[in-house]
Protein backbone atom coordinates (compact mmCIF):
# COMPACT_ATOMS: atom_id res chain seq x y z
CA UNK A 1 0.00 0.00 0.00
CA UNK A 2 1.30 3.69 -0.81
CA UNK A 3 1.79 5.99 1.54
CA UNK A 4 -0.13 9.27 1.33
CA UNK A 5 0.22 12.27 3.08
CA UNK A 6 -2.27 14.86 3.46
CA UNK A 7 -2.02 18.27 3.80
CA UNK A 8 -5.07 21.25 4.01
CA UNK A 9 -7.23 18.40 4.75
CA UNK A 10 -9.26 20.44 7.45
CA UNK A 11 -9.63 23.32 5.23
CA UNK A 12 -13.46 23.21 3.05
CA UNK A 13 -11.83 21.36 -0.12
CA UNK A 14 -9.88 19.03 2.09
CA UNK A 15 -12.96 18.18 3.99
CA UNK A 16 -14.90 17.44 0.98
CA UNK A 17 -12.18 15.07 -0.14
CA UNK A 18 -11.95 13.40 2.94
CA UNK A 19 -15.55 12.91 3.30
CA UNK A 20 -15.66 11.78 -0.15
CA UNK A 21 -12.84 9.39 -0.05
CA UNK A 22 -15.09 7.81 2.73
CA UNK A 23 -17.72 7.42 0.86
CA UNK A 24 -15.81 5.54 -1.82
CA UNK A 25 -13.74 3.53 1.04
CA UNK A 26 -10.36 4.93 -0.57
CA UNK A 27 -8.55 4.85 2.99
CA UNK A 28 -8.77 0.72 2.57
CA UNK A 29 -6.04 1.32 -0.34
CA UNK A 30 -3.94 3.62 1.64
CA UNK A 31 -1.75 3.95 4.34
CA UNK A 32 -2.89 7.77 4.91
CA UNK A 33 -0.40 10.25 6.85
CA UNK A 34 -2.29 13.27 8.19
CA UNK A 35 -0.04 16.77 8.16
CA UNK A 36 -0.65 20.00 9.76
CA UNK A 37 1.00 23.63 9.84
CA UNK A 38 -0.08 24.30 13.46
CA UNK A 39 -0.61 21.21 15.52
CA UNK A 40 2.06 18.82 14.85
CA UNK A 41 2.12 16.19 17.23
CA UNK A 42 -1.59 15.54 18.33
CA UNK A 43 -3.65 12.83 17.30
CA UNK A 44 -5.01 12.61 13.45
CA UNK A 45 -8.40 12.26 12.38
CA UNK A 46 -9.21 8.52 11.78
CA UNK A 47 -11.16 8.68 8.23
CA UNK A 48 -11.53 5.26 7.18
CA UNK A 49 -10.64 3.66 10.46
CA UNK A 50 -6.65 4.27 10.48
CA UNK A 51 -5.45 6.50 13.38
CA UNK A 52 -1.82 8.20 13.50
CA UNK A 53 -0.25 11.19 15.08
CA UNK A 54 0.08 14.65 12.62
CA UNK A 55 3.30 15.09 11.24
CA UNK A 56 4.76 19.07 10.30
CA UNK A 57 3.51 19.95 6.98
CA UNK A 58 6.78 22.42 7.01
CA UNK A 59 9.19 19.18 7.92
CA UNK A 60 10.38 17.84 4.20
CA UNK A 61 11.98 14.67 5.63
CA UNK A 62 8.99 13.59 6.83
CA UNK A 63 7.16 14.26 2.97
CA UNK A 64 9.99 12.78 1.31
CA UNK A 65 9.10 9.87 2.81
CA UNK A 66 5.73 9.70 1.33
CA UNK A 67 4.82 7.98 -2.08
CA UNK A 68 1.92 10.52 -2.72
CA UNK A 69 1.39 14.36 -1.22
CA UNK A 70 -2.56 15.45 -1.70
CA UNK A 71 -2.63 18.98 -0.94
CA UNK A 72 -5.49 21.12 -0.32
CA UNK A 73 -3.57 23.93 1.70
CA UNK A 74 -3.43 26.32 -1.18
CA UNK A 75 -1.00 28.34 -3.40
CA UNK A 76 1.30 29.44 -0.26
CA UNK A 77 2.09 26.13 0.91
CA UNK A 78 2.77 24.48 -2.66
CA UNK A 79 5.56 27.65 -3.32
CA UNK A 80 6.84 27.19 -0.19
CA UNK A 81 7.16 23.39 -0.02
CA UNK A 82 6.94 21.90 -3.73
CA UNK A 83 10.59 23.16 -5.29
CA UNK A 84 12.24 22.19 -1.90
CA UNK A 85 10.89 18.72 -1.48
CA UNK A 86 11.95 18.38 -5.43
CA UNK A 87 15.67 19.51 -4.59
CA UNK A 88 15.76 16.65 -2.42
CA UNK A 89 15.51 14.09 -5.63
CA UNK A 90 12.18 13.23 -4.05
CA UNK A 91 10.31 11.26 -6.89
CA UNK A 92 6.91 10.81 -5.73
CA UNK A 93 3.69 12.14 -6.75
CA UNK A 94 2.45 15.66 -5.88
CA UNK A 95 -1.45 15.78 -6.48
CA UNK A 96 -2.35 19.76 -5.54
CA UNK A 97 -5.80 21.20 -5.45
CA UNK A 98 -3.90 24.91 -5.76
CA UNK A 99 -3.22 26.95 -8.91
CA UNK A 100 0.56 27.51 -8.64
CA UNK A 101 1.95 24.30 -10.47
CA UNK A 102 -1.21 24.18 -13.22
CA UNK A 103 0.59 25.45 -16.09
CA UNK A 104 3.88 24.11 -15.19
CA UNK A 105 4.98 21.86 -18.31
CA UNK A 106 5.68 18.80 -16.60
CA UNK A 107 2.35 19.28 -14.52
CA UNK A 108 -0.67 17.74 -15.83
CA UNK A 109 -4.64 19.07 -15.25
CA UNK A 110 -6.28 16.44 -13.88
CA UNK A 111 -10.36 15.71 -14.60
CA UNK A 112 -9.90 11.73 -16.18
CA UNK A 113 -13.64 11.53 -17.51
CA UNK A 114 -12.13 14.24 -20.16
CA UNK A 115 -8.34 13.77 -20.19
CA UNK A 116 -7.63 9.78 -19.28
CA UNK A 117 -5.89 9.38 -22.18
CA UNK A 118 -3.52 12.31 -21.62
CA UNK A 119 -3.19 11.51 -17.86
CA UNK A 120 -2.29 7.69 -18.87
CA UNK A 121 0.66 8.46 -21.18
CA UNK A 122 1.45 11.17 -18.77
CA UNK A 123 1.91 8.62 -16.38
CA UNK A 124 4.13 6.61 -18.93
CA UNK A 125 6.44 9.84 -19.38
CA UNK A 126 6.77 9.70 -15.56
CA UNK A 127 5.34 12.66 -14.92
CA UNK A 128 4.69 12.89 -10.89
CA UNK A 129 2.64 16.46 -10.63
CA UNK A 130 -1.10 16.31 -11.32
CA UNK A 131 -3.40 19.35 -10.20
CA UNK A 132 -6.45 20.31 -9.97
CA UNK A 133 -7.71 22.34 -12.68
CA UNK A 134 -10.23 25.68 -12.44
CA UNK A 135 -13.65 25.03 -11.34
CA UNK A 136 -15.13 26.85 -14.07
CA UNK A 137 -12.97 24.76 -16.37
CA UNK A 138 -13.64 21.60 -14.86
CA UNK A 139 -17.13 22.16 -14.32
CA UNK A 140 -17.97 23.43 -18.41
CA UNK A 141 -15.41 20.56 -19.48
CA UNK A 142 -17.73 17.72 -17.53
CA UNK A 143 -21.14 19.38 -18.68
CA UNK A 144 -20.09 19.96 -22.28
CA UNK A 145 -17.06 17.13 -22.82
CA UNK A 146 -19.24 15.42 -25.57
CA UNK A 147 -19.02 18.43 -27.86
CA UNK A 148 -15.15 18.56 -27.11
CA UNK A 149 -14.47 15.45 -27.37
CA UNK A 150 -16.23 15.07 -30.80
CA UNK A 151 -13.82 18.32 -31.94
CA UNK A 152 -17.61 20.10 -32.88
CA UNK A 153 -16.35 23.01 -31.19
CA UNK A 154 -14.90 26.37 -33.36
CA UNK A 155 -15.14 28.46 -29.72
CA UNK A 156 -17.11 29.47 -26.68
CA UNK A 157 -17.87 32.45 -25.06
CA UNK A 158 -19.48 32.07 -21.45
CA UNK A 159 -20.89 34.61 -18.79
CA UNK A 160 -20.31 32.65 -15.34
CA UNK A 161 -22.40 33.03 -11.97
CA UNK A 162 -19.70 31.97 -9.58
CA UNK A 163 -20.61 30.79 -5.93
CA UNK A 164 -19.10 32.35 -2.81
CA UNK A 165 -17.37 29.29 -2.04
CA UNK A 166 -15.11 30.05 -4.82
CA UNK A 167 -14.14 33.06 -2.85
CA UNK A 168 -13.59 30.24 0.64
CA UNK A 169 -15.23 29.09 3.46
CA UNK A 170 -14.68 32.82 5.16
CA UNK A 171 -16.50 34.40 2.06
CA UNK A 172 -19.48 32.06 2.51
CA UNK A 173 -20.03 33.18 5.88
CA UNK A 174 -19.66 36.78 4.92
CA UNK A 175 -22.11 36.12 2.21
CA UNK A 176 -24.89 34.10 4.17
CA UNK A 177 -24.26 37.30 7.27
CA UNK A 178 -25.02 40.34 5.01
CA UNK A 179 -28.17 38.25 3.49
CA UNK A 180 -29.24 37.98 7.45
CA UNK A 181 -28.51 41.84 8.00
CA UNK A 182 -30.62 43.08 4.73
CA UNK A 183 -33.41 40.52 5.76
CA UNK A 184 -33.01 41.87 9.47
CA UNK A 185 -33.65 45.75 8.58
CA UNK A 186 -36.81 44.99 7.18
CA UNK A 187 -38.29 41.94 8.82
CA UNK A 188 -41.23 43.56 10.64
CA UNK A 189 -41.91 45.48 7.27
CA UNK A 190 -41.93 41.66 5.68
CA UNK A 191 -44.58 40.06 8.19
CA UNK A 192 -46.99 42.99 6.73
CA UNK A 193 -48.13 42.23 3.42
CA UNK A 194 -49.78 45.83 3.19
CA UNK A 195 -46.05 47.35 3.90
CA UNK A 196 -44.66 48.96 0.20
CA UNK A 197 -42.05 47.11 -1.51
CA UNK A 198 -40.37 50.86 -2.29
CA UNK A 199 -39.87 51.02 0.94
CA UNK A 200 -38.72 47.78 1.53
CA UNK A 201 -36.29 47.69 -1.20
CA UNK A 202 -35.33 51.72 -0.26
CA UNK A 203 -34.34 50.66 3.32
CA UNK A 204 -32.22 47.57 1.88
CA UNK A 205 -30.56 49.76 -0.78
CA UNK A 206 -29.65 52.43 2.01
CA UNK A 207 -28.34 49.04 4.51
CA UNK A 208 -26.40 47.37 1.46
CA UNK A 209 -24.81 51.36 1.07
CA UNK A 210 -24.18 52.14 4.25
CA UNK A 211 -20.90 50.74 4.73
CA UNK A 212 -22.44 48.09 7.98
CA UNK A 213 -22.84 45.12 6.25
CA UNK A 214 -19.61 42.87 6.46
CA UNK A 215 -16.96 42.98 3.62
CA UNK A 216 -13.59 42.20 4.35
CA UNK A 217 -13.58 39.49 2.22
CA UNK A 218 -15.78 40.16 -1.36
CA UNK A 219 -14.75 43.99 -0.85
CA UNK A 220 -18.13 44.97 -1.56
CA UNK A 221 -21.78 43.38 -0.52
CA UNK A 222 -22.64 40.69 -2.46
CA UNK A 223 -26.34 39.80 -0.83
CA UNK A 224 -28.81 41.57 -3.38
CA UNK A 225 -25.98 42.09 -5.59
CA UNK A 226 -23.20 40.71 -7.88
CA UNK A 227 -19.58 41.42 -8.26
CA UNK A 228 -18.43 41.49 -12.52
CA UNK A 229 -14.84 40.70 -11.51
CA UNK A 230 -13.06 37.13 -9.89
CA UNK A 231 -9.37 37.44 -9.11
CA UNK A 232 -6.61 39.42 -10.32
CA UNK A 233 -6.62 41.79 -13.45
CA UNK A 234 -3.68 40.87 -16.09
CA UNK A 235 -2.75 43.55 -18.27
CA UNK A 236 -5.17 42.53 -21.36
CA UNK A 237 -8.18 43.77 -19.39
CA UNK A 238 -9.21 39.87 -18.55
CA UNK A 239 -9.68 38.80 -15.10
CA UNK A 240 -7.34 35.74 -14.28
CA UNK A 241 -10.35 33.51 -13.92
CA UNK A 242 -11.38 34.36 -17.12
CA UNK A 243 -7.77 33.89 -18.57
CA UNK A 244 -7.57 30.34 -17.20
CA UNK A 245 -10.69 29.51 -19.43
CA UNK A 246 -8.84 28.90 -22.07
CA UNK A 247 -5.70 28.26 -20.63
CA UNK A 248 -6.77 25.24 -18.71
CA UNK A 249 -9.54 24.59 -21.04
CA UNK A 250 -6.89 23.72 -23.95
CA UNK A 251 -4.00 21.88 -21.62
CA UNK A 252 -6.67 19.92 -20.06
CA UNK A 253 -7.82 18.86 -23.65
CA UNK A 254 -4.06 18.69 -25.06
CA UNK A 255 -5.10 20.62 -28.48
CA UNK A 256 -2.82 21.11 -31.17
CA UNK A 257 -4.83 23.98 -32.08
CA UNK A 258 -5.92 26.61 -29.63
CA UNK A 259 -9.81 26.58 -28.91
CA UNK A 260 -10.53 30.30 -27.93
CA UNK A 261 -12.46 30.51 -24.73
CA UNK A 262 -13.63 33.75 -23.60
CA UNK A 263 -16.19 35.92 -21.76
CA UNK A 264 -16.93 37.00 -18.18
CA UNK A 265 -16.70 35.57 -14.85
CA UNK A 266 -19.11 37.04 -12.50
CA UNK A 267 -19.58 36.43 -8.57
CA UNK A 268 -23.43 36.00 -7.37
CA UNK A 269 -24.98 35.05 -4.18
CA UNK A 270 -24.86 31.20 -4.49
CA UNK A 271 -23.26 29.11 -1.58
CA UNK A 272 -21.11 26.21 -3.86
CA UNK A 273 -22.73 25.77 -7.31
CA UNK A 274 -21.00 27.54 -10.33
CA UNK A 275 -23.61 28.21 -13.57
CA UNK A 276 -22.50 28.92 -16.55
CA UNK A 277 -23.80 30.56 -19.74
CA UNK A 278 -22.47 29.95 -23.17
CA UNK A 279 -22.48 30.66 -26.81
CA UNK A 280 -21.06 28.15 -28.75
CA UNK A 281 -19.69 28.39 -32.20
CA UNK A 282 -20.00 24.65 -33.74
CA UNK A 283 -17.89 23.95 -36.76
CA UNK A 284 -21.34 22.89 -38.42
CA UNK A 285 -24.84 22.66 -37.72
CA UNK A 286 -25.76 19.51 -35.82
CA UNK A 287 -29.02 18.59 -34.48
CA UNK A 288 -30.22 19.46 -30.91
CA UNK A 289 -30.94 15.84 -30.66
CA UNK A 290 -27.71 14.93 -32.05
CA UNK A 291 -26.04 17.47 -29.30
CA UNK A 292 -28.12 15.95 -26.87
CA UNK A 293 -27.01 12.76 -27.51
CA UNK A 294 -23.63 13.37 -27.86
CA UNK A 295 -23.46 15.30 -24.46
CA UNK A 296 -25.07 12.65 -22.41
CA UNK A 297 -22.86 10.32 -23.24
CA UNK A 298 -19.73 11.62 -22.75
CA UNK A 299 -19.71 10.76 -18.88
CA UNK A 300 -21.95 9.27 -15.47
CA UNK A 301 -22.37 12.63 -14.50
CA UNK A 302 -23.44 14.78 -17.42
CA UNK A 303 -27.00 15.02 -17.48
CA UNK A 304 -29.19 16.73 -19.93
CA UNK A 305 -32.52 19.17 -19.04
CA UNK A 306 -34.69 19.20 -21.87
CA UNK A 307 -35.04 23.12 -22.93
CA UNK A 308 -38.25 23.25 -21.07
CA UNK A 309 -39.37 25.92 -18.80
CA UNK A 310 -40.15 23.45 -15.77
CA UNK A 311 -37.66 20.75 -15.85
CA UNK A 312 -34.96 23.93 -16.04
CA UNK A 313 -36.18 25.28 -13.69
CA UNK A 314 -35.92 22.56 -11.19
CA UNK A 315 -33.24 20.49 -12.64
CA UNK A 316 -30.84 23.40 -13.76
CA UNK A 317 -30.20 25.19 -10.35
CA UNK A 318 -27.48 25.52 -7.59
CA UNK A 319 -30.31 24.89 -5.53
CA UNK A 320 -30.91 21.74 -7.31
CA UNK A 321 -27.47 20.57 -7.41
CA UNK A 322 -25.54 21.42 -4.76
CA UNK A 323 -23.95 18.36 -2.91
CA UNK A 324 -24.23 16.05 -5.90
CA UNK A 325 -22.26 15.07 -8.42
CA UNK A 326 -24.30 15.46 -11.25
CA UNK A 327 -23.27 18.28 -13.87
CA UNK A 328 -26.52 19.04 -15.72
CA UNK A 329 -26.37 20.88 -19.17
CA UNK A 330 -29.40 22.30 -20.40
CA UNK A 331 -30.97 25.07 -22.34
CA UNK A 332 -29.87 23.73 -25.11
CA UNK A 333 -30.88 25.84 -28.46
CA UNK A 334 -30.14 27.48 -31.82
CA UNK A 335 -29.17 30.91 -31.12
CA UNK A 336 -30.71 33.27 -33.59
CA UNK A 337 -26.92 34.54 -34.94
CA UNK A 338 -27.57 30.98 -36.79
CA UNK A 339 -27.51 27.16 -37.28
CA UNK A 340 -23.87 26.58 -35.52
CA UNK A 341 -24.38 28.87 -32.81
CA UNK A 342 -25.43 26.97 -29.89
CA UNK A 343 -26.70 28.17 -26.20
CA UNK A 344 -26.36 25.97 -23.17
CA UNK A 345 -26.09 26.83 -19.52
CA UNK A 346 -24.51 24.74 -17.10
CA UNK A 347 -24.04 23.86 -13.08
CA UNK A 348 -22.00 21.88 -10.87
CA UNK A 349 -21.32 21.83 -7.24
CA UNK A 350 -17.62 23.87 -6.95
CA UNK A 351 -16.41 21.60 -4.57
CA UNK A 352 -17.09 18.20 -6.03
CA UNK A 353 -16.40 18.34 -9.37
CA UNK A 354 -14.99 21.50 -9.11
CA UNK A 355 -12.09 20.62 -6.91
CA UNK A 356 -12.13 17.77 -4.47
CA UNK A 357 -13.67 15.10 -6.74
CA UNK A 358 -10.75 15.12 -9.84
CA UNK A 359 -8.18 15.05 -7.05
CA UNK A 360 -9.46 11.93 -4.97
CA UNK A 361 -9.94 10.26 -8.81
CA UNK A 362 -6.31 10.97 -9.81
CA UNK A 363 -5.50 9.21 -6.14
CA UNK A 364 -7.38 6.41 -6.61
CA UNK A 365 -5.65 5.65 -10.20
CA UNK A 366 -2.25 6.37 -8.22
CA UNK A 367 -3.16 3.81 -5.34
N1 LIG B 1 -11.39 30.73 -8.70
C1 LIG B 1 -12.62 30.05 -8.41
C2 LIG B 1 -13.62 31.02 -7.85
C3 LIG B 1 -12.40 28.94 -7.45
O1 LIG B 1 -13.20 32.06 -7.35
O2 LIG B 1 -14.80 30.77 -7.92
C4 LIG B 1 -12.32 27.60 -8.11
O3 LIG B 1 -11.14 27.36 -8.82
Amino acid sequence: MKNVGFVGWRGMVGSVLMQRMVEEHDFDYINPVFFSTSQAGQAAPSFGGKTGILQSADDIDALKALDIIVTCQGGDYTSEIYAKLRATGWQGYWIDAASTLRMEDDAIIVLDPVNKANIQSALDRGIKTFVGGNCTVSLMLMSLGGLFAENLIDWVSVSTYQAASGGGARHMRELLTQMGMLNAEVAKELQDPNSSILDIERKVTQKMRDGSLPTDNFGVPLAGSLIPWIDKALDNGQSREEWKGQAETNKILGTSQIIPVDGLCVRVGALRCHSQSFTIKLKKDISIPEIEKLLAAHNDWVKVVPNDRELSMRELTPAAVTGTLSTPVGRLRKLNMGKEYLSAFTVGDQLLWGAAEPLRRMLRILA
